[in-house]
């Protein structure tokens, strides 16, 4: 039996709105960020009982994600005039992540959302995007109906967690510290002359995760737009991990968080002292700044580095599902010690 389906978005004369699927203008940016937080909003009061009083806890999703990836970027259109609906959708070089997508309330399950995910997929090939993938609520047969039309398989959990930062140290800081010294330091202070050679090791360590991945442009669009910093972990001249952080304001950090995006320790040099050194260092940063909490999203299939997080104190704040599609589609080496959201 499907669930209760929303009021159609019809017309007072009873017909279906004529819609349109269309890349975004930056004109639609802060009513394509409406849509997310109103329709997220719905979505959220349903499953939880109470209305959030924001969607994602004051993250932001639109703006920069357009500027990184302007093509990857869809609105539905009903009769030219009104924004219905959205979906974002970025390669990290070969790698295709979809999402956040969504439809008004009223507006959906008339299949606005396939066209929107339509269109994503399209921006994948032409982009040749070989592996494909997306989160979503695991406990939702609709989400799952939906993506399974589109070839996403459901893998495994995604845990975001999160642990209060607090004046004592780190559990992490009082384990064994490892012998080589690490130091760490932040992209925003290279030079300018160095941050494509720091961008070409980074390529290099996510290459050697999943063959093709690359995140510069998340790196780039955190330094160009400064929406928090990059931390190099390295060994004298050795890059041994990097994270991309967000702080609050306009990125995708919750208000008074330090949100880590993308973690990775170079597969070669991994060691589970390094990732406890670096969510340390990641702690440091987020007391420096202010912040009360630090927000650390872990996929389950890394299960080293989700062991290490629970071993550090973090608790998951919610589980999303994973689903993907295409070549490499299982690629994830357990013992790789990587922390990324596909949100
Ligand atoms: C998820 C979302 C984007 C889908 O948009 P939508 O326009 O309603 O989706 P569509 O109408 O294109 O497709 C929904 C499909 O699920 C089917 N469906 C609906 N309820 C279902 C259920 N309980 N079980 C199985 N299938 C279901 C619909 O029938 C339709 O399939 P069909 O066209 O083959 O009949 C929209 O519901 C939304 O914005 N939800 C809130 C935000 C959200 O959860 N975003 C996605 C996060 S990953």
């Amino acid at each position: 039996m499907r669930a209760t389906v929303d009021r159609a978005g019809l017309d007072p004369q009873g017909r279906l709105p004529k819609i349109q699927v269309r890349r975004v203008r930056k004109g639609d940016l802060s009513k394509v960020r409406d849509v997310f937080e109103q329709t997220f909003g719905d979505f959220l009061e349903r499953q939880l009982g109470t209305r959030p009083r924001q969607a994602f806890g004051g993250a932001q999703y639109v703006h920069h994600r357009w500027l990184m990836e302007p093509w990857g970027c869809f609105v539905a259109e009903e009769d030219n005039a009104k924004i219905v609906g959205a979906a974002l959708a970025v390669t990290w070089g070969t790698v295709g992540i979809l999402g956040p997508v969504a439809v008004l309330t009223n507006y959906q399950n008339q299949t606005i959302g396939q066209q929107l995910i339509r269109a994503a997929q399209e921006f994948f090939e032409e982009n040749k995007a070989a592996l494909q993938g997306c989160v979503t609520y695991p406990a939702s047969p609709k989400h799952l109906f939906l993506f399974h039309k589109f070839g996403y398989k459901p893998k495994a959990l995604t845990a975001v967690m999160s642990r209060t930062i607090d004046r004592t140290p780190p559990q992490a800081a009082v384990t064994k510290p490892s012998k080589a010294a690490l130091a760490v330091r932040r992209f925003s202070a290279l030079e300018e002359t160095k941050k494509k050679a720091t961008l070409a090791r980074m390529h290099r360590i996510t290459n050697a995760i999943c063959r093709g991945m690359d995140l510069s442009k998340e790196v780039e669009i955190v330094d160009g737009l400064a929406l928090g910093d990059t931390l190099l972990l390295e060994r004298g001249r050795d890059l041994v991990g990097f994270a991309i952080c967000h702080t609050p304001g306009v990125s995708e950090a919750p208000a008074g968080a330090l949100y880590v995006k993308f973690l990775a320790i170079d597969p070669p040099k991994r060691k589970v002292e390094h990732l406890v050194e670096f969510v340390a260092a990641l702690e440091a940063l987020g007391q420096e700044l202010g912040m009360q909490r630090v927000i650390l999203p872990v996929y389950s299939r890394y299960w080293l580095a989700y062991a290490t997080l629970v071993q550090s104190g973090y608790q998951i704040d919610f589980t999303m599902v994973r689903m993907q599609r295409g070549k490499q589609e299982d690629y994830e080496n357990p013992t790789h010690l990587v922390l990324d959201d596909w949100r």
